[in-house]
């Protein structure tokens, strides 16, 4: 089935009008994106690069709505990661506020579209009024069956594999497993993302192209999508054009 859908997308710093067609039954299950490039916008304006962070949160909101109508089952977003707190402390404190924010100004608007409400990460270090307000939300999109908004907060992917490596241990140690058991489908069981499996579509902004420690099990066989666009000047056009390039991709997980 071949969804036409008209939108304007930048080109060559113009805006002007592309046609973008979708297979919506192609859609990716499940993407992931780095949200990165909020700095580098405020400082383009001469803003603090907090401004780049408020900004960036707005994009949130575009996008979950745009991976919603599109027929997405889930999206994480890169909001904080282990790495993150060597920052100045006025900044990581703003972005600690920001999940807060947005749930404050979305979550009518987020339970009303039957999205869940997700968080991935190290809870320790993470301020108590962040944890409330992202619990809170968990809690009141519990029993929605729609898109998942799952939030990787004060997240690191080796932080997560070391985590699900000791617990193996420790239930190997215990004998409630045994080694011969352990496979790639238990290792996955215990990675902090297991209810929304691998993504299909890793999407990360700014023209940085690495993977900063983000899903590093889940991302063997995702297709990877790199824009310069900075977060906060992000679309639902180049969300649009992500998901066009990779249904344009063939994927082959090592056959042929
Ligand atoms: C990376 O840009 C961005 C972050 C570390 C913070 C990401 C947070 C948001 C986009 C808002 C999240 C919203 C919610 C609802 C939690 P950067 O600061 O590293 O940019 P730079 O590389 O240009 O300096």
């Amino acid at each position: 089935m071949l969804n036409k859908l008209t939108n304007l997308t930048k080109t060559n710093n113009k805006e002007s009008k592309k046609d973008i067609q979708l297979d919506l039954s192609r859609i990716p299950r499940h993407i992931a994106i780095i949200m990165d490039g909020n700095g580098r916008w405020a400082k383009k304006r001469g803003l603090p690069r907090v401004a780049g962070h408020r900004e960036g949160m707005k994009v949130v909101r575009k996008v979950v709505k745009r991976a919603n109508e599109l027929g997405v089952k889930a999206l994480t977003m890169y909001a904080f990661s282990t790495e993150n707190w060597k920052r100045p402390k006025p900044e990581v404190e703003f972005i600690m506020k920001l999940p807060e924010q947005f749930l404050l100004t979305y979550l009518p608007e987020l339970i009303e579209e039957n999205v869940q409400v997700r968080i991935m990460g190290e809870k320790k270090g993470v301020p108590s009024y962040t944890l409330k307000a992202v619990h809170e939300a968990v809690e009141r999109t519990k029993h929605n069956d729609g898109l998942i908004l799952n939030f990787a907060l004060n997240y690191g992917s080796r932080y997560e594999i070391t985590q699900a490596v000791r617990q193996l241990a420790s239930e190997i140690e215990e004998g409630k497993i045994k080694s011969e058991e352990v496979d790639e489908k238990l290792i996955g069981s215990y990675m902090m993302s297991s209810e929304v499996g691998d993504p299909e579509l890793l999407i990360r902004t700014s023209g940085e192209i690495r993977l900063s420690n983000f899903m590093l099990w889940q991302l063997a066989y995702t297709e990877l999508w790199f824009t310069d666009v900075y977060w906060p000047d992000f679309t639902a056009s180049d969300l649009d054009q992500a998901i066009l390039d990779y249904q344009n991709r063939g994927r082959r997980f090592g056959g042929v």
